[in-house]
C-alpha cells in the first residue's frame, strides 16, 4: 500500500468519464458530494480500483437500467452507532443502485473470496473481497445495505486523515480519457485486477483479451497474430515470468508494444537484467495512468 492524502471528490471527478462509459447509457448517474469533504489517508490506486468494482457490480445489478448514485459525506461515527465500526471521524463514500438487490443469504457472503452469483466467465467473486481488504487495511469499515428487488448501497468509511499544518491537496487535474481501438492482451495472475484492468481498457474502446498466466498468453498470441500491445504482470507464480514472456513475444513479433507491471518492479527486473529492456509501471497503478501510458506507447513511432 502506498497511502497518500486523498480528496475522494477529486478522485471521483477524475474518474467520471470512465464511470459513465462503464455503466452505459441505460443508467442515470447522480453525484451527491460534500463540498467540504475531509481528506482521507488511503492508497488512491486501490481506492480507484475499489470504486470501479462497486460501479461494475451496480451496473451488473441493473441490466435494464436504473439510477446509480455516488455520494460522499463527512461523518462522525459514535460508539456502537454503526455495527463493527470503531467510533471516530470518517469520509464516507457510498455507491447506491436501484438494481436487483440481494437476499439476506447472498448479503452474508459477499466478502467471501470467489463468492459469486454470476455465470462462469462473468463473475470472479473477487471484487468485494478486494474492496473489503482495501478498506480494512486502510483502517476503515464497509457497510452493505441491500433489499432484494429494490437496490443496494455499499458504503466505505475511510478514516479522516490527521492533517498536519502543511498537508496540502495535490493539484486538481481533470484528465481527458484516453481512447483507442487497438488489440491488447492483458496478463496477470491476480484475477480481480486482471478483470478490472481489462474492463477499463475495453471501456476506453480497445479490443481486449486477458490471460491469467504466461503460458495461456503465449497460446493466445500464437493463435491470433494481430495483437498490437502486451500489458503483463512480471511476477506470476506458475511457469514463465512476465519478463520471459515479453522477450519471447518480442522475438516472434518485434512490432508489438510491451508494458510490464509489478508490485516489486526494481528488484525483480534487476535480477532478470531487464531494467532498461522494457518500460514498466509500478503496482498498484492508477487505471487512467495505465490507459495513458498504453495510448502514448501505441502512438509513438
Ligand atoms: N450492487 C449489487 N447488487 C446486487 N448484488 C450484488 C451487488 N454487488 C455485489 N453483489 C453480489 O455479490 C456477489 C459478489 O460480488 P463480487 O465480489 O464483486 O464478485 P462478482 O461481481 O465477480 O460476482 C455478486 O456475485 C452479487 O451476487
Ligand atoms: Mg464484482
Amino acid at each position: 500500500m502506498n497511502p497518500k492524502l486523498v480528496n475522494a471528490n477529486q478522485l471521483i471527478g477524475e474518474f467520471q468519464g470512465l464511470i459513465r462509459q462503464a455503466v452505459g447509457a441505460g443508467c442515470k448517474i447522480t453525484l451527491r458530494t460534500d463540498d467540504r469533504l475531509w481528506l482521507c489517508h488511503v492508497d488512491p490506486a486501490l481506492l480507484e480500483t475499489a470504486l470501479l468494482n462497486l460501479v461494475l457490480n451496480a451496473r451488473d445489478a441493473m441490466p435494464d437500467g436504473g439510477v446509480l448514485e455516488i455520494a460522499t459525506q463527512n461523518i462522525v461515527v459514535e460508539e456502537d452507532a454503526v455495527a463493527g465500526c470503531p467510533a471516530g471521524p470518517y469520509v464516507m463514500l457510498s455507491v447506491t443502485d436501484t438494481g436487483c438487490g440481494m437476499s439476506p443469504e447472498v448479503r452474508d457472503r459477499v466478502f467471501e473470496p470467489f463468492f459469486t452469483t454470476k455465470e462462469v466467465g462473468k463473475g470472479t467473486g473477487l471484487g468485494l473481497s478486494m474492496v473489503y481488504g482495501f478498506v480494512r487495511q486502510s483502517g476503515g469499515h464497509i457497510a452493505v445495505d441491500s433489499t432484494a428487488g429494490v437496490g443496494t448501497t455499499i458504503a466505505l468509511y475511510l478514516p479522516r486523515a490527521a492533517q498536519g499544518p502543511d498537508a496540502e491537496e495535490e493539484a486538481s487535474q481533470t484528465q481527458a480519457m484516453p481512447t483507442g481501438s487497438e488489440r491488447i492482451l492483458v496478463v496477470d495472475d491476480n484475477e480481480d485486477l486482471l478483470k478490472v484492468t481489462s474492463e477499463m481498457l475495453a471501456i476506453f474502446g480497445y479490443q481486449v483479451s486477458s490471460a491469467g498466466n504466461a503460458t495461456d498468453a503465449l497460446k493466445m498470441l500464437q493463435a491470433e497474430q494481430d495483437f498490437e500491445f502486451l500489458f503483463t504482470d512480471v511476477a506470476m507464480p506458475s511457469g514463465m515470468s512476465g519478463v520471459e514472456l515479453a522477450r519471447e513475444v518480442k522475438r516472434v513479433k518485434p512490432s508489438i508494444k510491451i508494458l510490464l507491471t509489478s508490485g516489486y518492479a526494481r528488484e525483480i527486473l534487476e535480477r532478470q537484467n531487464a531494467v532498461d529492456e522494457f518500460p514498466i509501471i509500478a503496482k498498484p497503478y492508477r487505471l487512467a495512468e495505465v490507459a495513458r501510458r498504453i495510448q502514448a506507447m501505441l502512438h509513438e513511432s
